[in-house]
């Protein structure tokens, strides 16, 4: 079964093509390295010994789409992980958000419209929360404004979705909310690469324990939480990876309820700021150079998932601890330093 995965050289496009290729499927990956590089191949052909499709191609360019949906017209499943992903630089430049997460969803969903039956998976995320009342978060918690125009596009991706699905009886789709994805393969062939100062808290981290940067500022230590830091839900990118494929799989299976369904993807369980730091003073034997700040406009005090729905209705539930992830994550930056 050939499979496009559109964002297949990112972070954890990678690691579900390694999980696509590891189950069976042809995996043709669509990328325009904006923010990543074909030498992610090189990874994917050392674990898997295999090289998929790549296609190197903006989907920004409607044009270009069509022609591509055209030459595979054998193409029975699309995850979409393609998109821009950084927060602030949203905040900077809305328009170039709006075009890239949701012009280039609009093109691949009205070509999946024209076939006969299509599965669709997106990459959502759990910002579409904003600060949940209720903890752990159920899929059913509200949908809170948008922080951000990048998490806008988020909320807005998935009633586009549903909009399209209610009309659409032969589109399938499962829109996975992420909570915070950490971590490299096991074989340290992929990982995440960020690009200039990294976003997320777990490689910030790491290139401060391998002294590429000098100190990492902890926002806010006086949150209602056990230890005064934010509380986030760190789950591991193969767990992860191996959620998208168990939900392809239950689309291409007609094992859905509905035609759009929605899934937390985390592990359940809350972790703060101090806690991760401590994870990865234990997996390295270092010291992390640390220091607490006041608190960051915009960060919530605590989000991590309720994964029942997950668990009994898709299946799938996370399988490494913290310790774990972040070990891969250490292995990763040690090696691509190097
Ligand atoms: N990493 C996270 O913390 C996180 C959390 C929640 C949701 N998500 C979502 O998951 C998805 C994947 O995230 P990631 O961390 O792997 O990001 P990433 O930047 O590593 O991967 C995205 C890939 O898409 C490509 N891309 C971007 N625009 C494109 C375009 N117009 N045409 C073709 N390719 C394009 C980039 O080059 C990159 O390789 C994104 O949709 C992101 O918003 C990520």
């Amino acid at each position: 079964m050939k499979i496009l995965v559109t964002g297949g050289l990112g972070f954890i496009g990678s690691h579900t093509v390694v999980e696509l290729q590891n189950q069976g499927f042809e995996v043709i990956i669509i990328d325009d390295c904006s923010n990543s590089t074909e030498k992610v191949l090189d990874g994917i052909v050392a674990i898997t010994g295999k090289l998929p499709l790549f296609e190197k191609l903006d989907l920004k360019n409607r044009d270009k789409v069509e022609d591509f949906f055209k030459k595979h017209d054998d193409i029975e499943g699309v995850i979409h992980f393609a998109a821009s992903k950084a927060v602030g630089e949203s905040v900077e430049k809305p328009l170039l958000y709006y075009e890239n997460n949701i012009g280039t969803l609009v093109y691949i969903l009205k070509e999946l419209s024209q076939k006969a039956k299509s599965s669709f998976i997106f990459s959502s995320s759990c910002t579409v929360y904003g600060q949940a009342d209720v903890m752990p978060i159920t899929e059913d918690a509200p949908v809170k404004t948008a922080e951000s125009p990048y998490g806008n596009t988020k909320q807005m991706g998935e009633e586009i979705i549903s909009d399209t699905c209610k009309v659409t009886p032969s589109l399938n789709a499962i829109a996975l909310r992420y909570f915070n994805p950490m971590g490299a393969h096991p074989s340290v062939e992929i990982g995440e690469l960020p690009t200039g100062v990294p976003q997320n808290l777990v490689p910030f981290i790491t290139q401060t324990g391998v002294g590429m940067r000098e100190q990492l500022s902890v926002f806010g230590d006086d949150y209602p939480t056990s230890d005064g830091t934010a509380v986030r839900d760190y789950i591991y990118v193969v767990d992860l990876a191996k959620a998208h494929v168990i939900a392809l799989k239950r689309l291409l299976e007609n094992k859905n309820d509905s035609n759009y369904e929605v899934f937390n993807v985390g592990t359940g369980t809350g972790s703060s700021v101090l806690e991760v730091i401590k994870s990865f003073e234990k997996v390295s034997g270092k010291k992390l150079n640390y220091k607490i700040m006041n608190r960051r406009a915009g960060d919530i005090t605590s989000a991590y998932a309720d994964t029942t729905k997950a668990n009994n209705v898709l299946g799938w539930k996370s399988e490494y601890t913290l310790d774990q992830a972040m070990k891969s994550a250490w292995d990763w930056e040690q090696k691509i330093r190097k």
